[in-house]
């Protein structure tokens, strides 16, 4: 099957709701064939999005079996390993939790609240929606809970993360300095990831090693929270997953609010208004941006990436900082032609094509245009979409996008950017 769009024609809606269907994995969707064969967390979010454009109760369904593997604690893992799949690594045996489904240890940006919000606002039959609402909120809530219980125990306002891969920009040059002062692991391991996608796109041997060696730690300290909180080398304030959460926390109080839910509510509350005195904390009036912090070192992570203008998504800037933010990308936007880089293409360790350090992803340009429409500036969230659907229309569904040219990268018919076109293109908006 050709799965690439010609750009002479519109974007292909049929391909796009194909590559659903061919990843769907039976009540989940893997990523993409080979590079990805497990269910991910925020992917499935964003996927769940694109299935109620053509199957409302398998949207639903997505989600249902994600929390199937929420963790006792309510943490909501970033892989659950439901099947065998041997072109992946690290996995289950490595991660080494065996309660419940298979899963990883960590988790990943908290988009679900948000999703499970545009699911419930937007699907037609209403009574599914009811039904499914009522019996996913009170584990958002817990899933929530677990946040700012288990990685702000000092109430901060600021949630921690400890792997580069929680933050879902896995290989961003914001997290160069903290991991490098994270040891590597001493036992030789062979990567899946290269057998499917040059190197140049991916992250190095020095990355995984690291990478590695905090897997085990949190093994190594039986998945004790406290322990890993005393004793994890790796402590970052992300700042994509702090905006991410706060606004999908407020859209959970809001989803409470129509579902005639108390419980939580007032403790969610009070976690939201932490984080909205905190936030100024990370802003930089010279980078016209706020930046992530090493809670270890107390330094800055001095790199605008996309993660940087997310607190706009998150509703947490002043009318200043929001006109500073969009400023900011309006020109961005005119240093690229394919909508937003990964990486700010005037640093130093932009690369427009490697994982993160500088490539497009269809996902986070949305998450941005939505941000630019709520702040009112329509032709900014016009001209992403613009620049982000001309990536799919000329090179297909692939997993993200050469910032320079254009061309696919990554892995093929990926579950999230079909979903993402079928979402957005749905949208009148
Ligand atoms: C990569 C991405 C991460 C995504 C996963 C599955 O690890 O960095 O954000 O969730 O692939 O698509």
């Amino acid at each position: 099957m050709n799965q690439k769009n010609d750009s002479s024609n519109p974007i292909d809606m049929t391909l796009a709701a194909e590559i659903l269907r061919n990843n769907d994995r039976g009540g989940y969707t893997i990523p993409t064939d080979g590079l990805y064969p497990f269910q991910w967390s925020w992917d499935s979010a964003l996927v769940a999005l694109g299935w109620m454009r053509i199957d409302e109760s398998r949207a639903w369904e997505e989600a249902e079996t994600m929390f199937r593997g929420q963790w006792a604690n309510g943490m909501v893992p970033h892989i659950l390993f439901h099947k065998g799949a041997e072109s992946y690594f690290p996995g289950p045996d490595v991660w080494g939790n065996t309660k419940g489904i298979p899963s990883s240890a960590i988790s990943q940006p908290p988009v679900w609240a948000t999703a499970i919000r545009l699911l419930y606002e937007q699907c037609t039959d209403r009574e599914l929606a009811d039904a499914k609402l009522r019996l996913l909120l009170p584990k958002l809530i817990a899933y929530h809970e677990w946040w700012y219980r288990e990685r702000d125990p000092e109430n901060t306002g600021l949630v921690c993360s400890y792997h580069p891969w929680e933050s879902g920009m896995d290989n961003s040059p914001a997290w160069d300095a903290p991991l490098a002062a994270v040891p590597e692991v001493s036992w030789s391991y062979q990567r899946r990831d290269l057998g499917h996608v040059d190197s140049d796109q991916r992250p190095h041997k020095p990355e995984y090693d690291r990478y590695l060696y905090l897997v085990d730690l949190y093994k190594r300290y039986g998945f004790d929270s406290q322990k890993i909180y005393a004793n994890c080398p790796y402590k970052v304030a992300d700042i994509g997953i702090i905006a991410i959460l706060h606004r999908a926390s407020k859209d959970l109080i809001d989803l409470c609010r129509i579902a005639s839910h108390s419980d939580g509510v007032e403790a969610l509350q009070t976690e939201l208004d932490q984080t909205a005195s905190a936030i100024n904390s990370l802003w930089s009036e010279d980078k016209r941006c706020f930046m992530s912090r090493d809670l270890i070192t107390g330094k800055t992570l001095d790199e605008v990436t996309t993660a940087t203008v997310l607190p706009l998504f998150g509703g947490l800037t002043s009318d200043a900082q929001s006109e500073a933010i969009l400023s900011l990308i309006g020109e961005w936007l005119d240093d690229t032609s394919f909508g937003l880089s990964s990486t700010h293409p005037s640093s130093p360790r932009f690369e427009p094509k490697r994982y993160w350090r500088g490539p497009v992803w269809p996902h986070i340009n949305w998450i941005i245009a939505l941000s630019a429409l709520e702040h009112g500036h329509p032709e900014i969230a016009a001209r992403l979409r613009r620049c982000t659907m001309a990536c799919v229309q000329s090179s297909g569904f692939w997993e993200y996008f050469d910032a320079d040219t254009g061309a696919g990268c990554g892995g093929d018919n990926f579950s999230w950017t079909a979903a993402i076109t079928l979402y957005w293109l749905g949208d009148s908006t």
